[in-house]
């Protein structure tokens, strides 16, 4: 019968043996899976194991010290974080078409790191211990979509900001190729990690920056990233996450409309409420969550986030409309 420990010291005497006495990396995104199988690498060969977490600017808020901060704390592990904040914000300069956004956002991704692979292998050259080894957070239902294949870096690229260079001569290390995400996420109890990390709801590897219908700047993410840390607060605090799937937030940023707030007509531009409930994100309701909860989300994005003056609720299902809006 399933036993997260059993699996955990199964998955740790396996590590140690695939990969030995070599280096191994390993790329943080925040969320559940990298999270998870990094964890266990680090249990199973320790300073071995260096894991790199790139800044795109594209985070939610607080998600950058999670991972430094707690995750670190939590597991350990040897840590390196890329700030490519500037990077990224400059090649999306003047872009607004979302695919264009992603394409840019993974190459960016791609560069950074690669740039700290070059430092790590440098570094490991002069201690004569290569790095043979990448760890991706692979579960089984993506095995099975991909039709089983093993092997080297063949990593899905389109949907995942993890999506890595595919001329990387890794050997890929897969601790959770056979697990469920529920099972992922009890592995990831039992190891300590931050519920913050492994209760955590989707969110996607561009971030912010396709939750900005319109031109990603520094002063529009600021803005969409108080928006959204009310929005989750106010539904954590009613109690609400296990309801919902995820409830993206969104930016109309090329929006504005007239309002009226202190002493005057305002100017400004629209929030967008998308909560919805899923079991796969194939398919998608949206929640009906209480009239209190979206008065309070709406009062405080109003009151709190300069420039905004409306708050809309999208009450559309998935089909016809994705559940993000790029
Ligand atoms: P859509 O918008 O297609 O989203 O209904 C379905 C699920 O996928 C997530 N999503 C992404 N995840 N990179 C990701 O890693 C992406 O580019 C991306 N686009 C959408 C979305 O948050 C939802 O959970």
């Amino acid at each position: 019968d399933w036993n997260s420990g059993n699996v955990i010291a199964e998955q740790v005497a396996r590590i140690r043996e695939q990969v030995g006495s070599a280096r191994v990396i390993s790329a943080l995104s925040g969320g559940v899976d990298s999270a998870v199988s990094t964890a266990l690498v680090q249990q199973a060969v320790g300073d071995q194991l260096t894991a790199v977490f790139v800044d795109h600017g594209l985070l939610r808020q607080g998600e950058r010290e999670q991972v430094q901060n707690d995750y670190v704390a939590a597991t350990g592990v040897r840590l390196v974080t890329i700030d490519a904040v500037d990077t990224f914000l400059d090649a999306l300069a003047g872009v607004t078409d979302p695919e264009e956004k992603r394409k840019i956002i993974g190459r960016e991704f791609i560069r950074a790191f690669e740039q700290a692979e070059r430092d790590l292998i440098a570094e490991a050259a002069a201690d004569g211990q290569p790095i043979k080894f990448l760890v991706q957070g692979t579960l089984y239902p993506d095995v099975v979509e991909s039709g089983g294949g093993t092997g080297t870096a063949n990593i899905k690229s389109h949907h995942n900001v993890g999506g890595l260079p595919e001329d990387l001569q890794f050997e890929l290390v897969e601790p959770l190729r056979t697990l469920f995400k529920d099972e992922v996420r009890a592995i990831g109890r039992e190891l300590g990690l931050p519920e913050e990390i492994v209760g955590r709801q989707p969110f996607p590897g561009p971030g912010l920056g396709i939750r900005i219908v319109g031109e990603v700047t520094r002063d529009r993410l600021d803005l969409l990233r108080q928006a959204d840390a009310i929005a989750r607060e106010e539904l954590t605090a009613a109690g609400l996450d296990q309801e919902i799937w995820q409830c993206p937030v969104v930016l109309l940023a090329d929006v504005r409309s007239v309002g009226v707030q202190g002493d005057g007509r305002t100017y400004g531009h629209p929030i967008v409420l998308r909560p919805v409930s899923s079991e796969d994100a194939m398919t998608a309701d949206w929640t009906r969550l209480p009239y209190d909860v979206l008065a309070r989300i709406s009062n405080r994005i109003t009151n709190e986030v300069a420039d905004v003056n409306r708050v809309v609720l999208d009450v559309t299902s998935k089909p016809p409309g994705t559940i993000e809006w790029e």
